[in-house]
């Protein structure tokens, strides 16, 4: 813990107060935020929380009405093409032309990208294998099933190296091997060519699964950012963890539990007890009591929260906020 605080991080994303409005709506309100280098960064929220907005915004395609960001550096309204040489990004519908052979509408990007000719033709190749398009890269693209147009924009996104990539809901429509595929690539691109993902997704499992931390949005807000384990013991969610203790001292600890302040609840299977507690400070107290009553106990496991606890608990929190403005 004390080294995750001291740990220094190299931002590639900042913003402050980042703030866009279409007619009425607050679409992007005040965002404040900042993205490390390496991490794979996942931004969840409703439908029309504003995470597309965001990475419009981050990207220099849509200029803010107030706030500012800075991205690898440079100010994405004013450096918007210079920023893209370094940016990959999958858009919520990736726009191809359907009338070209998938390996064509790559062509073109790279060398809207300037990667040189015969880089680009390994690199098309290699793309195109790791995305199980190879024998379909002749084909027009029109004539391709929603999930292979979706890993052929992924497939784009990639082309030219970038190191900090934008995915809009990369693995919507992808059946789950190919879903699984992406989530590899992802993790690979993020801990072994250290690049940065910045990830939108409705998908809490592959959230929890790939992301260093989140950010969740309601209506234009950050309502939260952190990793899943410290948003949890924010929220006050409460902890679980399990015993496991000698077979013929599960009564005795049974009767260690019972009325121990901050155990909420107890339940027991075999030698293993499953207790739920107000917060992981429970679990020094109790092993200590444990071990003054006799009782042998050789494992001690926390339960990690799930993102799904988290982020149904921050929904019900914003409600109930809501309901009584
Ligand atoms: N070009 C636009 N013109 C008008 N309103 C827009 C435009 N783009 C976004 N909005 C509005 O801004 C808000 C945020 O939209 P945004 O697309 O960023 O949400 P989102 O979080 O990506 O949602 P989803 O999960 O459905 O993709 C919504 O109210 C949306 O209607
Ligand atoms: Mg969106």
């Amino acid at each position: 813990m004390s080294q995750e605080v001291e740990m220094q991080h190299e931002t590639v994303i900042t913003t402050g107060q980042l703030t866009r409005r279409f007619g009425e709506t607050v679409a992007v309100n005040a965002l404040t935020l900042e993205v490390y280098h390496g991490e794979v960064f996942g931004f969840l929220g409703h439908n029309g929380a504003g995470k597309t907005t965001t990475v419009r915004l981050l990207n220099g395609v849509l200029a803010p009405d107030g706030g500012a960001a800075r991205v690898l550096g440079m100010s994405p309204v004013e450096q918007g093409p210079a920023l893209r040489q370094h940016t990959g990004v999958l858009t919520e519908t990736p726009s191809l032309d359907e009338r070209l052979t998938g390996r064509t509408n790559l062509a073109i990007y790279a060398d809207l990208y300037g990667v040189p000719r015969a880089e680009a033709g390994r690199r098309i190749n290699e793309l195109l294998e790791m995305f199980e398009l190879a024998d379909r890269g002749d084909d027009q693209v029109g004539g391709y099933s929603k999930g292979m147009k979706q890993r052929l924009a992924l497939a784009r996104a990639l082309l030219h190296r970038p190191q900090l990539l934008f995915l809009d809901e990369p693995t919507a429509g992808l059946d789950p091997v190919a879903a699984r595929q992406v989530h590899d690539l992802i993790h690979h691109t993020s801990r072994e060519e250290g690049n940065t993902v910045f990830l939108c997704t409705h998908n809490l499992t592959e959230a929890q699964r790939l992301c260093d931390r989140v950010a969740v949005m309601e209506h234009g807000h950050m309502v939260a950012v952190g990793a899943t384990g410290e948003l949890a013991r924010q929220i006050g969610l409460p902890v679980r963890f399990e015993i496991e203790v000698a077979a013929d001292q599960v009564a005795l600890a049974l009767d260690t539990l019972r009325g121990m302040k901050g155990v909420a609840r107890f339940d027991q299977e075999t030698h293993t007890i499953r207790v739920t507690g107000a917060d992981r400070e429970l679990i020094p107290g109790l092993l200590a009591a444990m071990v003054g009553a006799g009782v042998r106990v050789y494992r001690v496991a926390p339960q990690e929260a799930s993102l799904e606890d988290v982020y149904f608990s921050l929904h019900e929190r914003n409600r109930a906020k809501e309901a009584t403005r």
